[in-house]
């Protein structure tokens, strides 16, 4: 195969995916998953929408600033001040990329922006030219394009590549198209613009339908060369289509689709802990790749016949998407040395001492605790110490006392800092859980209504690590909270206080589709 049919892999997970409900994600957070991206080599990274919120420009800047084999892209309306504060945002990027939208469909331009068409052309055109003062590298993406007519689509198409887009990119914003005429679409468009040769044609698929990976691949067989996905298929509503599917069919099933990627796929299952840890939007167990029954086999035929050989059930292997990784790495003799590079290698670096001497001290409890500690309970131990030290957190869990008998009621005793204070509470609940969380809301009463609670363990065995998610609606604003430990009732305190930690502070944000 030659260089015309790699496929350009563009993660969108820091942007299309903080769009759920919930998942936003703090500047170290991003830039954590982002150093993971840039390991795996992904080629563009969205890192956010520079122009919804301080937060998000401060996190693409600093994505641009640290993040130097990948190029760094920030989302911008067709408008000059977004495209501009886009432009501010990347100006340290080694390889910046500027990706402005506009709405294209009937009924997008009717009701939503009340333009007409050729208005929407100009504004396209201007914001593309505008961009490309700024930066060489820029996207213009239609919105809503599947439902788009075609023409339209033809004519600006061509008017953006003329003012200067080098990828053109057509999401199916609604997840509302099917593979077979998705695909036609790639190719007819390709074949339709007359400068379509002088841009990649990208798709952007939504999983409405459950098939945004189909589509996307429907369009790649039919001449797109960029795929935008994120990783665990994270995105807005029933999210996008997911990086590690796209990228394992496309290795898996090279004979078919005739296209590659330059991805490092071994470095898949850690980034997918990392997103799932940091949104605390758990995998579900039968997920493809990164599922924990992905590679699992129960039935006993289906057992037998791998033994026998592995190519009889196993199209793919698991140690090359990263499965192996997932051997114990660190114990309780572990030095910080070894301790700092294993983080490192797992894309996570210190810009304070005392932030790693206390992720050290708590490894160190952890490994007195638990014997066998995994790359997962590393990832893990970063996000609670993170959360722990935050400096401007209003709440914070100093002690924790539950008691939970057959045939009593149980109860929870709980103290917490609140700005210098401690203040304690007790309650009973139908269970120990739930006594804790009413313990801390008799002291806090944020009249949030709990939406999700969720347990996962981290690794296997009974002294695993718990993780638990708390999902918080105040006002509309919808909140995770997440907090681990290997007792998860104090790790269930632990992720109500970081939700009402994030609930109580002014970080909201601003989305494109808002
Ligand atoms: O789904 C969509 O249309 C988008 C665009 C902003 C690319 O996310
Ligand atoms: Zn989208």
């Amino acid at each position: 195969m030659n260089a015309s049919d790699r496929v350009i892999i563009f993660d969108t997970t820091l942007r299309d995916g903080e769009q759920s409900p919930g998942a936003s994600m703090t500047r170290d957070e991003k830039l954590r998953i982002a150093k993971s991206l840039e390991k795996m080599q992904v080629d563009v990274i969205e890192a956010g929408f520079a122009m919804a919120s301080p937060g998000d420009f401060e996190s693409v800047r600093a994505i641009a600033k640290h993040i130097k084999d990948s190029t760094v892209c920030s989302l911008a309306r067709a408008i000059d001040a977004d495209i501009d504060r886009a432009g501010e945002a990347l100006y340290n990027a080694n390889a910046g990329r500027i990706h402005t939208f506009i709405a294209t469909s009937p009924i997008h331009m009717k009701y939503k922006l009340q333009m007409d068409p050729n208005q929407v052309i100009e504004l396209a055109v201007h914001a593309v030219k505008r961009a490309r003062n700024l930066k060489d590298d820029v996207e213009f993406s239609l919105e809503d394009a599947s439902r788009t007519e075609f023409d339209f689509m033809c004519r600006i198409i061509e008017a953006t590549i003329k003012a200067g887009a080098r990828t053109i990119n057509i999401p199916d914003t609604v997840g509302y198209a099917v593979p077979e005429e998705f695909g036609n679409t790639m190719r007819r468009l390709m074949s339709t613009v007359v400068n379509s040769d002088q841009a990649v044609f990208s798709v952007h698929c939504h999983n409405d339908l459950g098939l945004a990976v189909s589509n996307s691949l429907a369009a790649i067989t039919q001449g797109a060369r960029q795929v935008e996905c994120t990783i665990n298929g994270l995105g807005e509503r029933a999210g996008n289509a997911s990086l590690e599917e796209i990228v394992m069919a496309v290795r898996t099933r090279q004979d078919a689709l005739q296209v590659y990627t330059n991805i490092n796929t071994t470095h898949i299952v850690s980034t997918s802990r990392l997103v799932a840890g940091v949104t605390g939007f758990p995998v579900q167990p039968n997920k493809a790749i990164v599922g924990a029954n992905a590679f699992a086999h129960e039935a006993g035929i289906h057992q037998d016949g791998v033994l026998k050989h592995r190519n009889t059930y196993e199209i793919m292997k698991a140690q090359d998407v990263g499965w192996s990784t997932n051997k114990m790495v660190m114990g309780k003799h572990s030095g910080r040395n070894a301790f700092r590079i294993r983080l490192e290698e797992l894309g996570t670096v210190f810009d304070h001492h005392e932030e790693f001497n206390e992720v050290f001290r708590r490894f160190k409890e952890l490994a007195d605790k638990k014997y066998e500690i995994f790359d997962e309970d590393l990832q893990a131990l970063v996000s609670d110490t993170k959360v722990a030290i935050e400096q401007d957190a209003r709440y914070k869990l100093s002690s924790l006392c539950v008691t939970s008998q057959t045939g009593t009621t149980p109860s929870a005793s709980i103290k917490l800092v609140i700005k210098g204070n401690q203040q304690l509470s007790t309650a009973v609940g139908s269970g120990p859980v739930d006594a804790v969380f009413k313990a801390i809301e008799q002291i806090v009463k944020s009249s949030a209504t709990l939406q999700l609670y969720s347990v996962n363990a981290i690794t296997s065995g009974t002294d695993s690590q718990g993780e638990v998610t708390v999902r918080l609606e105040k006002g509309g604003r919808i909140v995770n909270g997440l907090g681990a430990d290997t007792d998860i009732i104090t790790a269930s305190a632990k992720a109500y206080i970081h939700a009402l930690n994030i609930l109580s502070s002014n970080t909201e944000k601003t989305y494109p589709q808002v």
